[in-house]
């Protein structure tokens, strides 16, 4: 077992290592020799693809969360609208869907009995399915109409990090081939954003090389009670994601909140001491937001917080307020998800690391659900 986890503690561990490999063997294999962005396995008609009218992303658990940053990235690249639901609520409401409607079922194991019970129920309402999902062969890819393969790699840990990183990098090729065949974006758009995707694993592995400060920090803080996570945009299924892992690895009560929602209720919570993690978004942003997230530090931490703050390289506006900055380095606003979660799925596995706990098998989970 020790030769299969590659030197490293845990399959966690090893997995959260081979992010930059993920993303780029996700990536691999997408474009044919003019730089056109081809999905060969989405055998869905192009015609039904041009007329679809709304997406419906249905999942569970972390897939749920890279099915929120997808609609980020899908409604402001195709200008199609995108929900984002957990499979389990969906099934049993009267959802709106017909045959416009595009379902992605976003999963790892491709076994999950919520989703696939979302997935047949979308298919007998005459919505076009699409899957996107890591593991071949499985029950969910084969009761679609099409399968976008995400190529992380066989992912052993209960707690998802890789298969994470390739489900977003999935659904942006999605988003992209969609823009690309519905003309809202010209060929060269898509080059361009493509090879900003290309850049992603290198930075990937910066954030990786970085990690002694987080695991520091992360066994420092072993005996947390509550942490919470605040994020904005893209940012905040970053924020839900860390606080799910915190919960899922370390048994800590941790919430993640959209960081506009701050004054609306969770400032409540804010007492001395308080850890919370603040996920920035780059000031280089077009409709930044990045000023207003550097207010909620300031507002929490002027009530005792310890805010500790992933922001992009060279963002020197965070600092007075934060008491701990984890720099990722630049990218796109839409693709900065796939480095700020990094630092998240670190100190989450540290920090269960330093409490003793197993972090690839925590107690009550399963890997993959095939019961309702
Ligand atoms: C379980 C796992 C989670 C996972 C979820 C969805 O609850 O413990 O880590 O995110 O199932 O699994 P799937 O295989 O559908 O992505």
């Amino acid at each position: 077992a020790a030769a299969e986890k590659g030197g490293f503690r845990s399959f966690m561990d090893k997995e959260i290592h081979d992010q930059p490999q993920a993303v780029a063997d996700t990536l691999l294999g997408r474009t044919d020799a003019s730089g056109r962005l081809v999905l060969d396995e989405v055998r869905i008609d192009e015609a039904l693809l041009r007329a679809v009218d709304k997406i419906v992303v249905v999942a569970c658990g972390t897939a749920a969360y890279a099915g929120h940053v997808a609609k980020y990235a899908i409604e402001h690249w195709c200008r199609i609208p995108v929900e984002v639901e957990l499979a389990h609520e969906f099934r049993y409401r009267d959802p709106v869907v017909d045959e416009r409607t595009l379902v992605v079922a976003v999963s790892q194991s491709g076994e999950t009995m919520d989703t696939l019970m979302a997935v047949r129920h979308a298919r007998e309402q005459g919505a076009q399915v699409l899957a996107i999902v890591n593991t071949h062969g499985s029950t969910i890819p084969r009761e679609s109409d099409a399968v976008l393969y995400t190529h992380a790699g066989p992912e052993i840990a209960v707690a998802s990090t890789k298969a994470f990183l390739a489900q977003i990098t999935a659904a942006y090729l999605l988003g992209l081939y969609l823009a690309q065949l519905r003309g809202n974006m010209y060929a060269d758009e898509v080059a361009s954003i493509l090879g900003e995707l290309r850049a992603i694993p290198d930075k990937i592995q910066q954030v990786l090389d970085r990690e002694g400060r987080v695991r520091e920090i992360a066994r420092w803080m072993a005996d947390t009670q509550s942490v919470l996570f605040l994020g904005r945009h893209v940012g905040f299924p970053v924020a839900m994601e860390g606080a799910l892992k915190l919960k899922e690895l370390a048994y800590i009560h941790a919430e993640g909140f959209a960081a506009g929602e701050l004054k609306h209720g969770p400032i409540a919570l804010i007492e001395p001491g308080q850890p919370v993690f603040v996920v920035v978004p780059s000031p280089r942003g077009r409709h930044s937001l990045h000023s207003k997230v550097v207010s909620n530090i300031q507002e929490i931490r002027a009530r005792g917080a310890r805010t500790l703050v992933i922001a992009e390289e060279g963002d020197e506006a965070v600092r007075p307020y934060a008491d701990e900055v984890f720099s990722v380095p630049q990218a796109p606003t839409l693709l900065a998800p796939l480095l700020a979660v990094v630092p998240l799925q670190i100190f989450a596995c540290e920090l269960a690391t330093a409490k003793g706990l197993d972090v690839d098998q925590p107690r009550n989970l399963a890997k993959s659900v095939t019961v309702e």
